[in-house]
């Protein structure tokens, strides 16, 4: 893999500022998007009010935690154009949610939202190794969800030219990195192997491709799917996170020099991270829930958004900014199996280390009885696919589970191509009980 540490020179003049410089910034910024709120939208008006706090309260960062948190249900309660700060002419661009359950949440951008965002998926871009000049190919889905037309902005404003393919149609996805040799492809994770599954198929070696960089999010994925997937490409694959309650993708990102957690765009996003249970606020090195408030948004400022992503803070290594170590779940995806909390991402690890098996899963739970239980599908490769070695592989796969996770589980190996693939996020878990 090259070397492709961008120039110093190269950097936002704030990611490599002084902590005390960043602070500063910071500070001036939320108490400007603390009042904007207050005085805008209706819902943060009573929400301060009801919890006895006024902008004008916070005088230092740490006052932030004196203020409410923001959920996904206010979003809800004041569906659709209820929460934005500014009037509805002033938006250029509306994004949402799927809404799987019930409504979907609606977020809005002025233009210098889409502007700020463009910025910082830019910036990401630059962090993953991208450079101006290079063929971005964007296979994140186009349309309500944020993936395709954030990370395009950006690709365009990192002055790149963007394939924008959006997802689907494998086959194609394909032929045009066969053609048009981009040096960055951004996708989920879990749709990268199913390129790469399609690489095999039409007897191409993914190895000789030109993808040097690979831009991953909008889903867990492990550092043994990193592994796996930058020998399968002769790439780096970089880790991107970011929500839609928050601006998109380009919240955070690794860098490909160090590629050891995201570091957060801190002069735009402010995160905390809390204790789930009590909401009290912990620690810098404490697992907790990601909360996150935004410093520089116009129509849509979010203060305190509990994003129910689990990990926790550690300092600046690359840049000076924190870094928010690879989410381990959402708190909503944690398993609880007989006692034991079970991440998807805990069983992605096993999985990988299993030799036999590809890394493609769906995690079935049932009630056997009265109890609990967890079936592993997955899926042999190609060279073990006989009955004989699956049943192996599955008895491999079951052992480390036991051993490492601390659950027993049904594992159920099929035959190469049995598992569905995703087109954007994978469904992990189908929740049967
Ligand atoms: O998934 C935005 C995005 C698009 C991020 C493309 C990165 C790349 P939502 O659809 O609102 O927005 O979903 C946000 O996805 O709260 C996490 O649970 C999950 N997520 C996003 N990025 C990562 C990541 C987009 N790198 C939700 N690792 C978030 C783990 C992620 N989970």
């Amino acid at each position: 893999m090259k070397d492709l540490t961008p120039k110093k020179s190269d950097l936002d003049p704030i990611e490599i500022a002084s902590r005390d410089e960043i602070s500063a910034l910071q500070l001036e910024r939320l108490k400007k998007t603390l009042a904007r709120a207050y005085e805008n939208v209706p819902h943060y008006s009573k929400a301060f009010d009801d919890a006895g706090v006024h902008p004008d309260d916070c005088k230092t960062l740490s006052d932030l935690a004196r203020f409410p948190f923001t959920v996904k249900q206010d979003l809800r309660d004041n569906y659709p154009f209820g929460m934005f700060a500014v009037p509805r002419e002033e938006l250029i661009r509306v994004h949402a949610s799927s809404g799987t359950t019930g409504k979907p949440t609606v977020v809005g951008y002025t233009r210098n939202d889409i502007d700020v965002w463009a910025e910082v998926v830019a910036r990401s871009m630059r962090a993953s190794g991208t450079r101006p000049g290079d063929i971005v190919h964007v296979a994140y889905g186009y349309g309500l969800f944020t993936g395709g037309l954030g990370a395009h902005y950006g690709a365009e404003r990192l002055g790149c030219t963007v394939v924008p393919i959006s997802g689907g149609m494998t086959p194609r996805q394909v032929t045009l990195i066969d053609d048009f040799k981009p040096s960055t492809i951004m996708v989920t994770p879990s749709y990268m192997l199913a390129i790469l599954d399609e690489f095999r198929a039409q007897g191409k070696d993914p190895r000789e491709s030109s993808l040097e960089v690979g831009i991953f999010g909008a889903e867990p994925w492990t550092n043994a799917m990193r592994a796996d997937v930058e020998a399968a490409f002769d790439m780096h694959a970089v880790d991107i996170y970011g929500l839609s309650e928050v601006i998109g993708p380009g919240v955070a990102n690794e860098c490909v020099e160090t590629k050891d957690g995201l570091h957060v765009w801190e002069d735009h996003f402010y995160p905390e991270i809390i204790n789930p249970e009590t909401g009290a606020p912990v620690e810098d090195g404490e697992q907790g829930e990601l909360v996150f408030t935004s410093l520089t948004k116009e129509a849509f400022p979010i203060i305190r958004y509990r994003t129910r992503d689990l990990t926790r803070l550690l300092p600046g290594t690359a840049r000076s900014m924190r870094r928010m170590e690879k989410i381990t779940g959402r708190s909503d995806d944690m398993i609880i199996l007989r006692g034991v909390n079970v991440f998807p991402t805990q069983i992605e690890e096993q999985i990988l280390k299993v030799e036999g098996l590809a890394p493609h899963y769906q995690i079935e739970l049932v009630k056997n009885g009265p109890m609990d239980a967890m079936i592993v599908h997955v899926e042999a490769t190609e060279v073990a696919a006989g009955e004989a070695e699956r049943e192996a592989s599955a008895a491999r796969l079951g052992e480390h589970i036991k051993g490492v996770v601390g659950v027993s589980a049904q594992i159920d190996v099929r035959v190469p191509g049995g598992i569905e693939r995703s087109m954007g996020k994978a469904v992990r878990v189908l929740d049967k009980r």
